[in-house]
Order: C-alpha cells, then structure tokens, then sequence
C-alpha cells in the first residue's frame, strides 16, 4: 500500500515550523519537506523567549511556512492523510495558533487531526531518522525540558527522571546571561569554555550519587553567581574559567544521573544486547555533554543515538512523523482537542 502522509505544524516555543513525511507500511519515514522559521532574532534583545512575542510571531508566519512545507514536498491537502500539531505542552498562545490552524485544515480537507505531545515527537523521532525498535532510554535535553524517558511504545512512556527546578538549557541561558554572553546561552558558553580551565573553580554538583535519575540545576546556578561576584570585575580569562567549569559540572551530573538509568533500563531488559540512549533538544549539541554521555554509555555496553541536530531541537518533521505513528495505530484525535499548556507524557 502507499505510505501515509501527515502534514505536522509545531508552534509550542520560538520555532515556526511544518513538515511532511511519509511512512509506508512497514514503518519506515521519509522526510518530504521540513521548514523551520526561527525567532531567535525577535527574542534576542530581550535575553530569552517572550510568549506574547512568540504567538503573534507564529501567527505572522504559520501560513506561509506550512505553504512552503506543502510546495516542497509537491503535497496538497487532498493528497494527506493526517494533520498533526503540537497540542503541547508548551507556551499556550504559539500552542493555540499551530492547533487551531491543524484543526482548521483537518476541517476543510476531510482528514483526521492528531493532537500530538511535543515530548511524544522528540521521543519517537529516533525511529525516523534511525529505525529505533522499542524500547530504549530518551534524553531529553533543552530549554525548557530535561527528562529521561523509558519508550517501550508508541503512546507507552515512562518518566524516570525530571529536572527539579531549572531545565539544563535554562540554566546554560541563565549562566550566560550572568556572564554578559549573548542569547542563546548554550552556545557562547561552550565556545567561552573551550578557552577555559574548568578546574579553577569547584561548583557543587546538584543530586550527584542521589538514587534516581531526578536532576537540579538552580543550585549550579547559584553557586556560579556567587563565584562571579567574588571575582568580579570579570576578566575575559575569569569569564572562560566559569563557563569551562559550569560545562564540565554539568555534564557530570548528567553523567550520574543517566548512569542510574542506564542500570535500571539493564535490569528491566536484561536480553537486550546493545540497548540504545537517544538524546534530543538543543543541549544535545554540546559536544563536552556527547563526550561524557558517550563515555558513560561505552562503559556500561550501550549506544548513543543521536539524530542529526535539525532532528534534535523543535521542528515539525518530529510532529508529522508522531502523527504518522499514531496515526497507524488509529489514534486519532477529535476537532475539540484541547490545547494543553502542561501534559506529561
Ligand atoms: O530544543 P531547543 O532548540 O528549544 C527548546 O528549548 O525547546 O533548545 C534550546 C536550548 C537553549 O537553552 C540553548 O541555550 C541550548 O538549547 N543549547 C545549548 C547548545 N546549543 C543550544 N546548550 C549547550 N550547548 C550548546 N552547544
Ligand atoms: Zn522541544
């Protein structure tokens, strides 16, 4: 039979962004067309994402990135199968223009709507992009979530660890901030540490050798303020030094904490013999974070996963093809799906 196609519109953040993809019958995605409009310079000035600002930026621009979408794959509404969206969680007003604008096309096309969860999307993109079989451990890492997940199956997740406080992006943005680097934070941190010795200073590191996989990251934060301002006025030399050292303390603590997931994931599967960590969100483009993950699972006999970064950070390819999955399982959605500000997995 032909592969299904879904439409998927993401608007839960500072990306606008649509996609096609195809799945044929025996599970396997194509990506047709993914556009991603992102607002960062409209965020900018003010050092982080504005929500007012971010929903009347999708508004502006949802139309026409889905047209781009539907141009580039040579797709028109007739020819689909779904329309996904993102129905959260997520900021409410982005959330609200990308469903409604699903559910207005489900409508007028005569296709179901799917009413995805974003964390769904990150969670089953690996199989996308790299034939996954269930189940397998998801790192999810970026500015607004820190999460890792036991996927067993499509709508089966289970959450073994959460961020207590600060998401590990937020704090990467924040640190930066303190430090007067630019917005997005994640990035000009890890190029300032490259220049760093991150052995100057000891921060504490949050939650390491608690049991569970739970991780805090606002005492991290903290701390790095306080040794600011000791120091202060900072040096360009002074600056490297803290961002080398918040990079390195960081990742430890994603170190231990993934470390007791992995153990757990080992007992509960105990036949699998190369299971698989996916990581996803933009924190996963730190390449000091990589190094150590993959340290850890080359030591205790498991793979790292990691979709190509478009595929990582938000984007609609990751909707569609969560669509797409829910979709082969008859999990659709009525036109009086809720948008939904806060929805666990
Ligand atoms: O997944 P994403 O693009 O958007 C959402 O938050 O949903 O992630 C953005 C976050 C920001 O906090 C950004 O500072 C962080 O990912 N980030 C990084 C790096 N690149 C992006 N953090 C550390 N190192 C990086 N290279
Ligand atoms: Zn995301």
């Amino acid at each position: 039979s032909a592969p299904v196609l879904v439409l998927g519109i993401e608007t839960s953040c500072d990306e606008t962004a649509a996609s096609i993809v195809a799945r044929d019958a025996d599970g396997r995605g194509t990506i047709l067309s993914n556009v991603v409009l992102s607002q960062i310079a409209d965020h900018a000035a003010y050092g982080g994402v504005v929500p007012e600002i971010a929903a009347r930026a999708h508004v502006e621009a949802l139309d026409r990135v889905i047209a781009a979408a539907m141009d580039e794959a040579g797709v028109r509404f007739a020819d689909l199968d779904g329309v996904a969206a993102t129905a959260g969680p997520g900021l409410i007003g982005g959330v609200i223009v990308g469903l409604t604008t699903a559910k207005a096309i489900a409508f007028a096309a005569g296709k179901p709507l799917l009413a995805v969860n974003h964390l769904e999307g990150h969670a089953l993109t690996a199989r996308l992009t790299d034939g996954l079989d269930f189940p397998y451990l998801l790192l999810l890492v970026s500015g607004g979530h820190t999460q890792i997940l036991l996927v067993r199956g499509v709508g089966q997740y289970e959450r073994w660890g959460t961020t207590i406080d600060d998401a590990l992006g937020e704090a990467f943005d924040k640190t930066a901030k303190l430090l007067g680097l630019p917005y997005p934070g994640g990035p000009a941190v890890e190029r300032t540490a490259a220049f760093g010795r991150a052995d100057r200073l000891a921060l504490p590191r949050p939650m390491l050798g608690r049991a569970g996989s739970d991780f805090s990251f606002s005492g991290l934060k903290t701390a790095l303020r306080i040794e600011a301002e000791a120091i202060a006025p900072l040096s360009d030399v002074d600056v490297a030094d803290l961002c080398a050292a918040f990079q390195q303390t960081a990742t430890a603590v994603v170190r231990d904490r993934i470390g007791h997931a992995l153990d757990r994931f080992r007992a509960a599967f105990p036949d699998i013999a190369l299971p698989a960590l996916v990581v996803a969100g933009g924190v996963a483009a730190n390449k000091a974070l990589r190094a150590g993950l993959e340290a850890e699972l080359g030591a205790r006999g498991f793979r790292l996963v990691a979709p190509p970064l478009e595929l990582c950070t938000d984007n609609g390819a990751m909707i569609a093809w969560a669509g797409a999955e829910r979709l082969a399982l008859g999990l659709v959605d009525d036109l009086d799906a809720p948008a939904r500000p806060r929805w666990p997995l």
